[in-house]
């Protein structure tokens, strides 16, 4: 019987069947603006308020200033809980932007400097919970397809070792394929996708594609995210199909 991880997003637990299951790595993949980033905040913050359980998320598409300030927008002061040492965040953005990070944390984009700064932080913080934001990103810094495989694959691996579950994010073009490089879905043990659609004043959508070892729902539902958090319908419609 596989363990299983509250995911913080109301209605989504129902959908896989008790939570993510714990200590495994998930994708989860979407085109901009769709809402990954702040689905992997709400994971963490619901860790830490509710859990007890700390957590770490790493940034290399965004500085972490406009991360923190994005995060107020839905309520979540995520510099009073690092202050508590409840969440670290990591800075790999600056780096590749050419910029002298402020941050406490910075890292490059490198798959063993990354492991070996969370390797660091999980034991000083006890972190349970991990957001790689993106995925996408530290593909890009690796050369070829047997590269980025086995370095997916080795940081999948050592999380789970390390006792964390992991939500990989993974930028996805427009209802196109699942990531950028086509492997990323399949390193990863599950993977939910979140669509954003136009019409319908913008409305979007949430589908558990695989979870192994979960007898989870397969249906697409509507995704709300709002000042009040983040939630999933499991038996309503999403707009249009009714
Ligand atoms: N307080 C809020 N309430 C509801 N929706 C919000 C709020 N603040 C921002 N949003 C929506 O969230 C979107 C951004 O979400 P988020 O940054 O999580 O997306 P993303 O998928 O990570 O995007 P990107 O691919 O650019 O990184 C905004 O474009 C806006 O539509
Ligand atoms: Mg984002």
């Amino acid at each position: 019987m596989i363990e299983k991880i509250s995911s913080g997003i109301t209605g989504l637990d129902e959908i896989l069947d008790g939570g993510f299951p714990k200590e495994r790595t998930i994708l989860i993949a979407g085109p901009a603006g769709s809402g990954k980033s702040t689905f992997g905040l709400s994971f963490l913050v619901h860790g830490v308020m509710h859990e007890d359980e700390p957590g770490i998320y790493v940034s290399f598409d965004e500085s972490l200033d406009n991360v923190r300030n994005d995060a107020l927008s839905f309520g979540w002061d995520l510099k009073a809980l690092e202050d508590q040492n409840l969440l670290a965040m990591i800075d790999g953005f600056s780096e590749r932007a050419g910029l002298k990070s402020p941050e406490k944390y910075t890292i490059e984009l490198e798959v063993d400097e990354l492991l070996h700064e969370l390797i660091r932080l999980i034991d000083s913080i006890g972190a349970e919970r991990v957001v790689i934001d993106s995925i996408t990103a530290l593909a890009l810094g690796l050369e070829g397809e047997r590269q980025r495989r086995k370095q997916i694959l080795k940081l999948s691996a050592v999380m789970s070792a390390l006792t964390c579950t992991t939500l990989m994010i993974s930028e996805m073009r427009e209802d196109k394929e699942i990531s950028r490089f086509g492997i990323e879905e399949f390193m990863a043990q599950g993977v939910v996708v979140i669509k954003y659609k136009m019409a319908h004043s913008g409305s979007r959508s949430l589908q558990v594609r695989k979870m192994r070892g979960v007898k989870h729902s397969m249906r697409e539902v509507p995704f709300i995210m709002s000042p009040e958090g983040l939630a999933v319908y499991p038996d309503e419609d999403i707009y249009g199909d009714v």
